[in-house]
């Protein structure tokens, strides 16, 4: 008999179907810009990206640090590795960064390599893992003394959307609290600097990634149906928690996309965004 897990395995609520995989392509398009800004890479640093994806990020900071650097991404799951693997070789970077698979709370990594990276960073991870305090520890060790350790993630009560879709708020409350009934959190993003002093890390920065966008702005459309996206992602578990019925779920996304339509329409969303450091020991 095999003996029980000491805990519980970390469920990705989105998948990785080749839609999903679309889908966290468009957030990347929306995101990477200003994600990379709030990085301030200089050039040549050894960067650990845990939670790696389709690898978008990855390669963006690899191409910020530039050919005296190394970057190195880390993620569990095989079809998220094999298609940063194609996109990377689409892209003619093939050579850029290093996917390793491996898992966030016992990260891959030699003991030569332990402790060497100048920043470690993760962006939609922390949501994902029932023990987010585990992986920030883990990221800490992986660090540098001095080397900056970078967590990205969602508060899902940030959203604001006006003027007010019927029934929008309560499918992304729906939306979240399937988070917390696989036992993650859907407000980390509030945690991040609790995390980083609880892992050991000195807080230094703070701060938040926003993107809002209205009707008329041309990325709007890319909004819309990124949060669409996600909450579909989603729907068989909103579904199976009966936290909205088929019908109700159904008319309420397409209120959402004939509510895009309006002249007036206005979105407002953020990233928490904060940044530490290892001490010096
Ligand atoms: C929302 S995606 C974000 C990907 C990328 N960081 C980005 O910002 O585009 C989260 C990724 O974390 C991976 N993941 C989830 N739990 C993980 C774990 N425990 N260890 C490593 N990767 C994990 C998922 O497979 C998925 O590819």
């Amino acid at each position: 008999m095999e003996a029980p897990s000491a805990r519980p395995a970390d469920v990705y609520i989105h998948g990785t179907v080749p839609e999903e995989q679309a889908r966290l392509s468009m957030l990347n398009d929306l995101l990477n810009g200003p994600s990379l800004d709030a990085l301030g890479l200089m050039g040549g640093e050894r960067i650990l990206d845990v939670g790696s994806g389709l690898g978008q990020f990855t390669r963006q900071m690899a191409r910020a640090a530039g050919p005296s650097g190394y970057v190195l991404g880390i993620e569990r799951d095989a079809a998220q590795r094999e298609q940063a693997t194609q996109l990377a070789a689409d892209a003619a970077e093939a050579d850029l960064v290093t996917f390793r698979a491996g898992d966030a709370t016992a990260l891959p990594l030699t003991p030569d390599e332990q402790g060497t990276f100048d920043v470690v960073h993760t962006r939609f991870l922390l949501e994902h893992v029932i023990d987010p305090l585990a992986v920030v520890r883990q990221m800490v060790h992986a660090a540098r003394p001095g080397g900056r350790i970078v967590l990205a993630d969602d508060d899902h009560e940030v959203l604001r959307v006006w003027p007010e879709p019927p029934g929008l708020y309560d499918l992304w409350r729906a939306y979240y609290r399937v988070y917390d009934r696989l036992g993650n959190d859907p407000q980390v993003g509030r945690r991040l600097v609790s995390l980083l002093h609880e892992a050991g890390a000195d807080p230094r920065r703070n701060t938040w990634i926003f993107f809002g966008s209205c009707s008329g702005e041309p990325r709007f459309r890319q909004f819309v149906e990124n949060l669409i996206g996600v909450i579909d992602s989603a729907r068989a578990a909103i579904l199976a928690h009966a936290f909205f019925d088929e019908t109700y779920f159904d008319e309420t996304v397409a209120s959402f996309r004939a509510w895009s339509q309006r002249p007036d329409a206005a979105i407002w969303y953020a990233l928490s965004w904060a940044e530490g450091v290892k001490r010096a020991t």
